[in-house]
């Protein structure tokens, strides 16, 4: 035996010793067993709205930029945005949605009509980015696009009209338009909102207001050709479960009439414990740190109780929960336009993402799709631009690393953990999920929320006996680190050394603050 593998044996007889020193075990099964359903990749969607610079300088910067771009979009966001699989885009809100109309984006830019975004810093919005330049987007990113559209200010025909422009191949005024202003050939469009937030910016509708609105809007947005949409109704406040009701009960009622039309209803929820106090991004304690966390880890029961609803109408689960809008809020950065939603994006937010992400993989018979808030430069980032720079936040980093759950096939997990104790109680001091990928990987995400304690992981594999593990990890010096502008970055993705697969038996000593995935061959 040479001293090398001496020590190695050293090494792993030592592990288990170590990991109990850290913390009482853990234990997680992954129940490869079990495996049924399918973590939807649309579950990696974003949110991209006329909002601050989400739109206008973070991916429009105009086909004159010095900015390298292609038919004015920034070649650097496109890459990064691939790197992650962006499956879908909702666009062009939120609130702006429903004081958006389609017509002034479209034709030649110079003649686009403006007009003022009043929800969002009062700008005047030029209209240079519309339709075709949307579409581009999708088409130069690869992912479906996921238009909202105005049930607020609109009409029927408008909306109508917009998805006759966009999908139709026929002879008719709109498909005519849209040749005329460039494009021959239809766009497929998958998901369409059925108006946004209609309890609220949307149009402060009751339940049975929208409900009625909602069906008149779908029946006349129609399907054309081979395109074939999923409508999204919009769901009301993130507890009101009355709204889920009478939307369910009307879809079910008008059978044979909305049953065949609507295939998801949205819930939006923001992390926000007190929207008095947002708070800072970056400068906060570990008492907020838990306070977000807590709150974020609602996700789960919001989930449930939603789906509980829905079950009682649709226990075939025909139609998606969309979580269409999530993510934190904090306060703007100091200096920035209040109305822009600018924040920055720490370790802390890539533990929001974490946990989020691995309850939307628990509840994937359900949530078919879910849309951060936002892509670029609004709230829960994934990108930051500054003129010709661009950051990638630890949000990003999250979702380059949680990509392989994307279209793999869900596995069961249970998991026993310790608490995490702070300020008005506990939370799990673990959150996980798995998934087995088409070539017959099984990854294994799993982060440690608490903020200064190792945690040890005793895993077991249900319905199969891997050989050999290997990790990846995302975890910083302090809660607060953040990548920022002309910087190493601080927070990314590194390898990960701490699992050990043997017997079937997989242990994992998982650092305090940190997310791992490991992949199971
Ligand atoms: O994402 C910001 C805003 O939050 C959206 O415009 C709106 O739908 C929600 O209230």
């Amino acid at each position: 035996m040479t001293r090398k593998h001496f020590l190695v044996i050293v090494m792993l007889l030592c592990i288990p010793a170590a990991l109990s020193a850290q913390s009482a075990m853990n234990t997680l099964v992954v129940h490869a067993d079990a495996a049924k359903d399918t973590i939807s990749r649309f579950i990696y969607g974003q949110f991209a709205e006329h909002l601050g610079q989400c739109i206008y300088g973070g991916i429009w910067v105009g086909e004159n930029s010095s900015i390298p771009n292609t038919r004015g979009i920034r070649n650097d966001i496109v890459a990064a945005l691939k790197r992650i699989k962006v499956a879908a885009i909702r666009w062009p809100g939120g609130c702006f949605a429903d004081e958006y109309h389609w017509m002034d984006g479209i034709g030649p830019r110079a003649a686009r009509p403006k007009m003022v975004n009043t929800n969002w810093g009062g700008v005047t919005e030029d209209n240079s980015f519309g339709t075709h330049e949307f579409m581009d987007l999708c088409e130069q990113v690869g992912c479906e696009p996921v238009i909202c559209g105005n049930i607020g200010s609109g009409t029927v025909k408008e909306m109508s009209d917009w998805v006759q422009y966009l999908t139709s191949d026929g002879d008719n005024p709109m498909a005519n338009l849209r040749r005329k202003n460039g494009r021959q050939e239809p766009w497929k469009v998958k998901f369409w909102c059925v108006g946004n937030e209609t309890w609220g910016c949307g149009g402060i509708m009751s339940a049975e207001q929208y409900a009625d609105e909602m069906a008149r809007y779908s029946q006349f947005v129609k399907n054309h050709g081979v395109n074939r949409l999923t409508r999204i109704a919009s769901g009301g406040l993130p507890e009101d479960y009355r709204w889920t009701d009478v939307q369910m009960k009307k879809w079910k009622s008008a059978d044979g009439w909305l049953q065949g039309y609507l295939g998801g209803y949205s819930l939006h929820f923001y992390t926000v414990p007190d929207w008095n106090k947002k708070g800072s991004a970056t400068n906060f304690t570990e008492k907020d740190y838990f306070t977000t966390l807590k709150k974020t880890l609602e996700m789960d029961s919001l989930i449930v109780k939603h789906s509980a609803v829905m079950d009682r109408y649709d226990p075939e689960k025909k139609i998606g929960l969309m979580v269409d809008e999530w993510g934190n809020w904090f306060d703007v950065e100091p200096g920035t336009n209040p109305g822009f939603l600018y924040q920055q994006n720490s370790l802390r937010d890539a533990m929001v993402a974490a946990v989020n992400l691995n309850i939307f993989h628990k509840y994937c018979a359900r949530v078919r799709m879910t849309n951060i808030a936002q892509m670029v430069n609004v709230l829960q980032a994934m990108i930051l631009t500054r003129a010709k720079e661009m950051v990638l936040t630890p949000t990003y980093h999250v979702f380059r690393m949680y990509g392989v759950h994307q279209d793999a096939v869900q596995l069961p997990v249970d998991l026993q953990c310790e608490s995490y104790s702070g300020e008005g109680g506990s939370i799990p001091a673990l959150s996980a999920s798995a998934s087995r990928d088409r070539a017959g990987k099984i990854h294994i995400s799993l982060a440690n929320l608490h903020a200064t304690k190792a945690q040890g992981v005793r895993c077991e594999l249900k319905g199969t006996t891997g050989s050999t593990v290997s990790g990846e990890i995302i975890t910083a010096s302090a809660l607060n680190a953040y990548n920022d502008f002309g910087k190493k970055e601080a927070v990314n993705i590194q390898p990960f050394e701490g699992a050990q697969l043997r017997n079937g038996v997989l242990t994992v000593a998982l650092p305090a603050k940190s997310i791992v995935t490991l992949e199971v061959n």
